[in-house]
This record gives structure tokens, C-alpha cells and sequence, in this order.
């Protein structure tokens, strides 16, 4: 039977810290804040967005929403950037993902000053990663990476293999993975005998999108599972694995919910308060 990595609980520690670091920041007149950017009306990107502004509340973080509506054009998204660019008060921006059809992401994410990109989606800090430098870590990643450190694993040599190339979750936990010293493999929907893969994997992460995808025949007995699934199941949320399965053979495993998604909004907190602080040269 797995032990369970409590994410909510983790998560709520890394807030009660945050706070303490915002205190002293606001002793310093340096409130952190987050421009939280919204195009159209996604009933997903609403919950998440509410409940990043909710979490930036607890910590002390001021947050600025901006709602455009999915008729917006890409040169008033891009002029939208710019002015959060230029607005000192403004830390940290994210543009909650997917867009609506017809506007350009990439185009997005590229005009949005390095030093304000709190998702760690810029190339520029994309590259900084690739190559090991400082940089903001990607959310979710950066929370599965927390999540590891918190059962004290020993990532180094171990076997990880990540479910899922998207560039949010699979690619930046890989290379974070692999920075550690973890032999990775990525696998993806063209990738040949996936349940062997998975079955000789250390560390497994899913992030397909798939819900319960991964059944307990897929896993090494005493492996760390990290669910990063998020799927609407007769209304009831399930991960990419199959979780009361893969329980009896795991040694550690993630719930959905209460496993990475609190994380991820944790370490976007953190991210904003790293802009902040960075900014008066903390
Ligand atoms: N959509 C799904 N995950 C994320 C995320 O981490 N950041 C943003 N901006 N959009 C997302």
C-alpha cells in the first residue's frame, strides 16, 4: 500500500511561509502583486483563475485581474502586456492558458518581460532552465519537485518516466528530472509499448490528460506515482491513473484532488513573490 504525498497540506505550509515573506516585504513597502490576465469565458480557466486570485489574497499578495472577451484580437492582448510590462506595481503576469481560437500563445508569452513571467513560460526562461540557470520553474513542475523533496527521494540515478510532452508539464519536468540525475524517459501518444516503459519507471509522472489511464500493471511495485491528471468524470474529478489500483502497488502516490493542483498554485505564489523580491533586489 503507497504512502499518500499530501500536496493540499504541503501546500498550505509553502503558504503559511509566503506569508511570512510578504510581511516582512510589505515592512519594506514592496507588496507583491500578480496581473492575472483572462481571454474569453473557458468555465475551467475561471475556476482556476479564482482560485489563484483567492490564494494570492491568503498569502497577502495583491492581485489585478484582466478580463478580455474571447472576441479579443491579438494586438489588444499583446498592447494589454505591454502596459502590464511597463506598470511597476505589477510583479509578476500570467496569461492563463489555452487562448481562444485565433490568438497566438507563443506570440504571448514572448512579449511578456522575462522578469515578470511567473509561469516560467518565456523562452528566455525556458532556455535558462534548459541549461540549468536560475529562473522561474514552471508551477506544476516546480510543485512536483517540492513534492519529491518532501518524502526525502533520492531522485539521483533513478528511473523516471514522464507520461505527456506538453511544453507546461512533461518537458520542464523532465529536464528538471534529468537536472537532478534521473535517467528520463518522455513518452507521448506515438511512443510504442508505453505500459513497459512505464512499468520499469522509479518515478512515473502523468500528465496525458487522460482520465485513469495508468492501471496498476503499469507500475514498479514501491514506485513514486505523481498524477498531474485533472479530468471531470460524472462530475466528480479523476486523475491520468488509476487511483485506488495503482495505491495497492505504489509505494507513494498523489490524490486527485488535493495532490499537485494545490501545488502548483503554491509555487506560483512563490514564483511572484521570487519577481518581487528580485525587483528591489532582495
Ligand atoms: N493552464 C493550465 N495550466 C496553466 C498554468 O500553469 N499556467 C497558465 N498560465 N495557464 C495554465
Amino acid at each position: 500500500m503507497a504512502q499518500i504525498i499530501d500536496g493540499k497540506g504541503l501546500a498550505q505550509k509553502i503558504r503559511k511561509q509566503l506569508s511570512q515573506e510578504v510581511e516582512e516585504l510589505v515592512r519594506l513597502g514592496k507588496q507583491p502583486c500578480l496581473a492575472v490576465v483572462l481571454v474569453g469565458d473557458d468555465p475551467a480557466s475561471q475556476v482556476y483563475v479564482n482560485n489563484k486570485k483567492r490564494s494570492c489574497q491568503e498569502v497577502g499578495i495583491e492581485s489585478k485581474e484582466f478580463l478580455l472577451p474571447a472576441t479579443a484580437t491579438q494586438e489588444e492582448l499583446l498592447q494589454l502586456i505591454d502596459d502590464l510590462n511597463q506598470d511597476n506595481t505589477v510583479d509578476g503576469i500570467l496569461v492563463q492558458l489555452p487562448l481562444p481560437k485565433g490568438l497566438d500563445e507563443q506570440e504571448v508569452i514572448a512579449r511578456i518581460n522575462p522578469a515578470k513571467d511567473v509561469d516560467g513560460f518565456h523562452p528566455v526562461n525556458v532556455g535558462k532552465l534548459y541549461i540549468g540557470l536560475d529562473t522561474f520553474l514552471p508551477c506544476t513542475p516546480a510543485g512536483i519537485m517540492e513534492m519529491l523533496k518532501e518524502i526525502n527521494y533520492d531522485i539521483s540515478g533513478k528511473k523516471a518516466v514522464v507520461l505527456g510532452r506538453s511544453n507546461i508539464v512533461g518537458k520542464p519536468i523532465a529536464q528538471l528530472l534529468l537536472q537532478y540525475n534521473a535517467t528520463v524517459t518522455i513518452c507521448h501518444s506515438r511512443t510504442k509499448n508505453i505500459k513497459e516503459e512505464c512499468s520499469q519507471a522509479d518515478i512515473l509522472v502523468a500528465a496525458v490528460g487522460q482520465s485513469q489511464m495508468v492501471k496498476a500493471d503499469w507500475i514498479k511495485p514501491g514506485a513514486v506515482v505523481i498524477d498531474v491528471g485533472i479530468n471531470r468524470v460524472d462530475g466528480k474529478l479523476v486523475g491520468d491513473v488509476d487511483y485506488d489500483a495503482a495505491f495497492q502497488v505504489a509505494g507513494w502516490i498523489t490524490p486527485v484532488p488535493g495532490g499537485v493542483g494545490p501545488m502548483t498554485i503554491a509555487m506560483l505564489l512563490k514564483n511572484t513573490v521570487k519577481a518581487a523580491k528580485t525587483k528591489i533586489g532582495f
